[in-house]
């Protein structure tokens, strides 16, 4: 059993400490800020870190223990700032490193953790590195990334016929500095964001130097994009079914874990979190061996049907595969590449996947709602750490009405599906657009209906979704069950999931088509919507108090 974090209680706030021993990221809720869409200072209509500072309160409110920064790194935005031109600065449109430095500063002020997010598989083509490859073909600099001659005779056919991640093909051929065509340079996403060579010594040291560089600022954590990527079978083979896949999860990444492992355990507290996707349990978890990353996102229950077998067989697979390498679970319902879970849990296949694209099928927002309140208390009181996707405190569903000249994200053009709908600017106050999220005209559209999801709004009503967030995240932070490792089953009918976690607290989520009766407990510590007499109605969860 860990110790229990020391807890002081400030008014209505809980503010825990910030201690150098403490190994918080084994079950913190982390809140993660998409910061064009959090709040703009300036009016340009794109969100900023003087508007996330000047929101602190927001999150302290909410009670979070740390915030995650999608990248905020100079960038020209090809992919929303996931194409890095300089890891050691900040983009114009988002603010100054001083900036920064002073949100770092004033969030662990309030007891929040700041986590940055790092894109090791390739940098921006406006990166120096990739200019001086391009300018030219002797240039030590290409030896960087992946350049390779076509196939043919001309040299004009792909080196292979790989697919991107956002579908689409993977090279871009380059042109000699006598005009005549070049080599091809690899990009697992956009042209703009060419992957890096992983093999050579240069990346590697570069790489553990950045993470330095934002430890030595105070940084906490630090999110690691597209983690199981960065590596290449030179032989650039094809993608065969039941063969090695030539740039998924190849086995040298692990050896930069190691590494960066080294580096962020010489200093205190730091965590190294993975965005790994990967549907095989065993290899995922090979990422959270002990000496190499504290954690990584948990797609398997992000993706998973509201459905009570399929999200209990989720559940134990996940809990199994990290207790078998001493690993906390992490709990994510939505995050800024997925369709927002309102949306997903609204619709008749409430299940998420890239390749499954299910934007304008019907969606019944009250059933999503709903669904999204109990699943809340599911992910905040399973065990392991718990993440929160801005707006999803306040109940926003998809926009999937954004025009499509005003869509930027470049997934729409190779795949028709644009993650633009979940990164909609946050409505914070007023009755219509732009919410108090700037004074000027938002970067996407806000739909009208979310004047009734501001945070002014919503805030002491006591049936909103943000009322039930600050409750629920107040709640955990005081229960000793919920910081307590495990959770046992507890007998249930068909379509209930229940749980205990310590000696006297449980959860009862009932996903069956029924109200049913809850089991025996002392008091109801919360509910997601109101109970039907002493029964627990359809999509509903509790948290109860099992023993006086
Ligand atoms: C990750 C990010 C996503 C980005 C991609 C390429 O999956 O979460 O937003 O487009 O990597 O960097």
């Amino acid at each position: 059993m860990r110790p229990k974090p020391h807890v002081e209680t400030i008014r209505k706030q809980v503010i825990v400490a910030i201690s150098d021993q403490d190994p918080w990221w084994r079950d913190a809720v982390i809140y993660q800020v998409y910061p064009r869409s959090f709040a703009d200072s300036d009016g340009d209509g794109i969100g900023d870190i003087d508007g996330i500072r000047a929101h602190l309160d927001h999150l302290s409110d909410l009670g979070v223990d740390a915030i995650w920064m999608s990248p905020w790194y100079p960038s020209p935005m090809a992919d929303a700032g996931y194409d890095v031109a300089d890891f050691r600065d900040i983009d114009p449109a988002f603010g100054t490193l001083a900036g920064a430095e002073a949100l770092v500063t004033e969030a662990h002020a309030q007891g929040i953790r700041m986590i940055v997010d790092i894109v090791p598989n390739h940098i921006s083509s406006e990166h120096l590195w990739f200019k001086k490859a391009l300018a030219d073909p002797e240039a030590p600099e290409r030896e960087l990334f992946w350049f390779r001659p076509g196939r043919g005779p001309d040299g004009d056919q792909m080196p292979t016929d790989w697919v991107g991640e956002f579908g689409g093909t993977t090279w871009t051929r380059t042109t000699n500095p006598d005009g005549t065509p070049g080599d091809w340079y690899l990009h697992l996403f956009t042209p703009e964001q060419p992957d890096l060579n992983w093999d050579h010594p240069a990346v590697r040291e570069e790489f553990e130097d950045i993470l330095r560089f934002w430890f030595d600022r105070g940084v906490d954590g630090i999110r690691i994009d597209s983690a199981a990527l960065l590596f290449k079978d030179r032989d650039l083979p094809a993608v065969v079914d039941g063969q090695r896949h030539p740039f998924h999860d190849l086995d040298e990444v692990h050896d930069v874990y190691r590494a960066w492992r080294r580096v962020s355990d010489s200093y205190p507290s730091r965590a190294l979190i993975g965005e790994v996707w990967m549907p095989e349990v065993d290899r995922f978890a090979n990422y959270l061996r002990p000496d190499e990353l504290h954690a990584a996102f948990n797609f398997d229950f992000l993706g998973c049907a509201w459905d009570p077998q399929l999200m209990r067989e989720c559940i134990d697979r996940t809990l199994h595969a990290h207790a078998a390498i001493g690993a906390p679970a992490t709990w994510v319902l939505s995050n800024h590449d997925v369709t927002r879970h309102v949306t997903r849990y609204g619709r008749t296949e409430t299940t998420f996947s890239f390749e499954n694209n299910l934007d304008g099928t019907p969606v019944d927002l009250e059933l999503g709602t709903r669904r999204a309140r109990a699943a809340a208390l599911l992910s905040l009181s399973l065990p392991g750490s718990t993440y929160v996707y801005q707006g999803e405190e306040l109940g926003l569903w998809e926009n999937e009405n954004i025009p499509v000249d005003q869509m930027q994200d470049p997934m729409y053009a190779r795949r028709g599906h644009t993650r633009d709908g979940c990164r909609v600017p946050l409505p914070w106050t007023g009755d219509e657009a732009p919410f108090g999220f700037t004074t000027g005209e938002p970067w996407l559209p806000q739909p009208a209906e979310w004047k009734d999801r501001t945070v002014e709004a919503q805030t002491g009503d006591p049936n909103s979704m943000l009322e039930l967030y600050r409750s629920a995240i107040r709640a955990r932070k005081t229960e000793a069950g919920l910081h307590q490792d495990g959770m046992t089953w507890l007998d249930s009918g068909p379509g209930v999931l229940a749980y205990t976690r310590g000696r006297d607290f449980a959860c009862v989520l009932n996903m069956s088509g029924a109200a049913v009766a809850l089991p025996d407990h002392h008091s109801v510590l919360l509910t997601s919507g109101p109970l039907d007499g002493t029964l627990l109605p359809q999509d509903t969860a509790v948290w109860l108090r099992i023993q006086e």
